[in-house]
């Protein structure tokens, strides 16, 4: 296989094997319409010959917004004719692009969102720290709705499919994983597989009705939940997928409770942390060197290196067990690499996020030199200004503030 020759996701030609990553843009605007911003960050990609575009992650519903304020949002009619502007030029560029559709659940804040935060347990998210309202089962109902309404509006906005984000902690992955969902009724765990897939199942068939069985439906999931998630409970969650026949599967890793353990780096940038997240914010000297001194070695032993490709072996597992596409995200950063990977056959697609929001030409660079380096050294100041108002760009090229 060469990875700059065309592949299939269900019945989409894609022109070569890499894919942008669904990456928060941070560019629509406070009801969630795309502004001009937005147009210009995918057609700048889409110009630089990537293959499939996965946008960030769109809200199907008011309720299930993120605490990033200028989140984009797939939830009414209106919004349809701004995308459709987006998606119909992208498209003369032989680019296609998928929208990422997520429910947050319990990972987000009241005190941006101003609604009370609700989740599938009274379980709280480490990171957001509020104790959810349990869904009611008809609330969880209706949700499943609002996805495949969500899916259509994006159908007809002319996105090439859809991406449910289940990976990452949000409302999907936190019906599947065990450490969260301890319900009772049908959306509960399964005995036998430790996983509660049937919420996105109910999605999945949702969507293919309202949207065709031939509209493609990717499936973005964790691999790992950094509480105890096991192997098993991981192929078991592949099986489901593949017995779903779902177009393709992403393979990520982790929750927002370590969201460092999702996009890893060398070092943790703590002074940013500090000065930007809302979360950890304080402009108090003391409250920093506590920080400093006492919470970061806590936080850094939970905290996974940066390794090359950090994702590949749970993709190869993933592989083994379904003939679907299987995407790998997470730490692809050297030319040689992703051919690697795409010519021995271990993965059908590498998809990559950081590198381009660093170099949104990086394919281009890759085609003219298979064994280009990205210049992305994964500071990660891109992912904590993401919880801020500033839209999500490169800080640090080569070193270099900008
Ligand atoms: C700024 C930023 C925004 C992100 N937004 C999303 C998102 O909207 N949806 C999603 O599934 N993952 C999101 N991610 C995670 C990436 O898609 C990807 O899984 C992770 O960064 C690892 O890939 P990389 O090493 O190529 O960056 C985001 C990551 C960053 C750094």
């Amino acid at each position: 296989m060469n990875i700059f020759e065309p592949a299939e996701i269900g019945n989409l030609i894609v022109k070569n094997r890499i894919i942008r990553s669904a990456t928060y843009e941070g560019r629509c605007d406070e009801q969630g319409f795309p502004t001009d911003k937005y147009k210009e960050l995918y057609l700048e990609l889409a110009k630089n010959s990537i293959g499939l575009i996965i946008t960030g992650f769109a809200y199907i519903s008011k309720d299930g917004r993120a605490m990033q304020p200028y989140q984009a949002g797939i939830d009414s009619e209106e919004k349809i004719h701004f995308y459709k502007q987006i998606t119909d030029e992208i498209h003369q560029y032989d680019c296609k692009i998928v929208m990422q559709i997520a429910h947050v659940g319990r990972q987000t804040l009241k005190q941006v969102t101003g609604q009370q935060v609700r989740g599938v347990s009274k379980k709280k998210s480490l990171y957001f720290n509020e104790i959810p309202d349990i869904l009611k089962t008809e609330e969880v109902v209706a949700i499943i709705e609002r996805f495949a309404a969500a899916a259509l509006l994006a159908k007809r906005a002319g996105f090439d499919g859809i991406q449910l984000h289940a990976a990452h902690g949000y409302l999907i992955h936190q019906f599947i994983s065990s450490s969260i969902n301890n319900r009772k009724d049908i959306f509960k765990i399964d005995p036998k597989t430790r996983i509660g897939v049937n919420f996105l199942d109910m999605i999945i068939e949702q969507v293919r009705q309202r949207c065709g069985t031939d509209f493609p439906i990717l499936v973005k999931i964790s691999a790992n939940d950094d509480h105890g998630f096991t192997q098993t409970q991981f192929v078991n969650l592949i099986r489901f997928l593949d017995r779903k026949k779902v177009d393709g599967i992403e393979i990520s890793y982790g929750t927002m409770d370590y969201g460092l353990n999702i996009f890893r780096g060398n070092s943790i940038p703590i002074d940013v942390l500090l000065r930007h997240n809302p979360r950890y914010r304080t402009d108090n000297k003391m409250g920093k060197y506590l920080w400093k001194r006492f919470l970061l070695p806590i936080m850094k032993l939970k905290i996974k290196p940066f390794t090359a490709m950090y994702n590949l072996p749970y993709a190869k597992i993933a592989k083994e067990n379904t003939d679907i596409p299987i995407i790998c995200v997470g730490g692809f950063r050297k030319g040689e690499e992703m051919f690697d990977v795409i010519n021995n056959g271990a993965v059908d697609f590498v998809s990559l996020c950081r590198p381009f929001i660093c170099e949104p030409d990086l394919v281009k660079k890759l085609e003219l030199n298979n064994n280009y380096v990205s210049m992305c050294i994964s500071c990660n100041i891109c992912a904590i200004m993401c919880d801020t108002k500033n839209p999500t760009k490169c800080y640090l090229k080569q070193g270099v503030a900008t």
